[in-house]
């Protein structure tokens, strides 16, 4: 879905302050790095956004691609990471070219509810050709159906609370309902998956999967599942 590609490219307000912002990708950061088995390894942030804590996640392995679809988002990246010999930035086309079995492992994190089920297909498709045989697929922060907007609310206030900024967390709630985002969410939507519709959606892709026992990031009511390729 090109719209949310956009709207990503945007100067948009889905993070409520710069310590909202410096916090979600530190904590990706180090959920990231907690799935990084090796030093040596080969990792893949496929949509990585800003990625402002990618230095760390670099410092942890031998190469980090972040893989950006939002050209504005991209040439920041390419920007502010020149400096780092481990990190590459590509775009979801020079995705498609990387070597096969060259990945160890591959981070999609909250990007497959902005994705028709299709386009995640042919995500899982490519994802499961870069992987080395004992590579890793982590899938975070998707959307269940039988939870809504109102726990994304709860667990920004919960999160915004415990790190000091309750008060931006409640203005940004508020333009938030005003904005494009609440535009977009309520006329595109969301993508959303079942525990079990996302296993049989990875096996029917090649994976064998099962769903770790927290979410990547602050939103504990969203899943993230741990998938290797099921016929190495
Ligand atoms: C919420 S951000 C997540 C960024 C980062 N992975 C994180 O966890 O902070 C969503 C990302 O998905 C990307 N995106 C949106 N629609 C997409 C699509 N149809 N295909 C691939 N990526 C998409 C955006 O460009 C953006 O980088």
């Amino acid at each position: 879905m090109d719209e949310w590609i956009d709207y990503y490219d945007s100067t948009h307000t889905i993070y409520v302050s710069k310590l909202h912002r410096d916090l979600h990708f530190q904590i990706i950061a180090r959920d990231i790095i907690a799935y990084i088995s090796s030093p040596d390894a080969v990792v893949l942030d496929y949509a990585c956004g800003e990625a402002l804590s990618a230095g760390q996640v670099a410092d942890a392995c031998a190469t980090l691609y972040l893989a950006e679809p939002a050209p504005g988002v991209r040439g920041r990246l390419i920007a502010r990471f020149a400096p780092n010999t481990k990190i590459r930035v590509r775009s979801l086309e020079e995705v498609r070219q990387m070597a096969e079995g060259s990945v160890d492992l591959v981070v999609m994190n909250s990007v497959a509810q902005y994705m028709t089920p299709e386009e995640l297909d042919a995500a899982f498709a490519v994802i499961r050709r870069l992987l080395k045989p004992s590579g890793r697929f982590v899938l975070g922060d998707v959307l269940r159906p039988e939870v809504g907007m109102g726990r994304d609310v709860l667990a920004l206030l919960d999160f915004s609370a415990r790190h000091g900024f309750l008060r931006d967390a409640l203005l940004g709630l508020i333009s938030t309902a005003l904005s494009d985002y609440r535009q977009l969410r309520t006329r595109i939507g969301l993508e959303r998956y079942g525990e079990e519709e996302m296993l049989k959606k990875l096996a029917a892709a090649g994976f064998k999967a099962s769903r770790a026992p927290r979410n990547i990031g602050h939103n504990p009511w969203r899943m993230t599942f741990v998938a290797h390729d099921a016929y190495p």
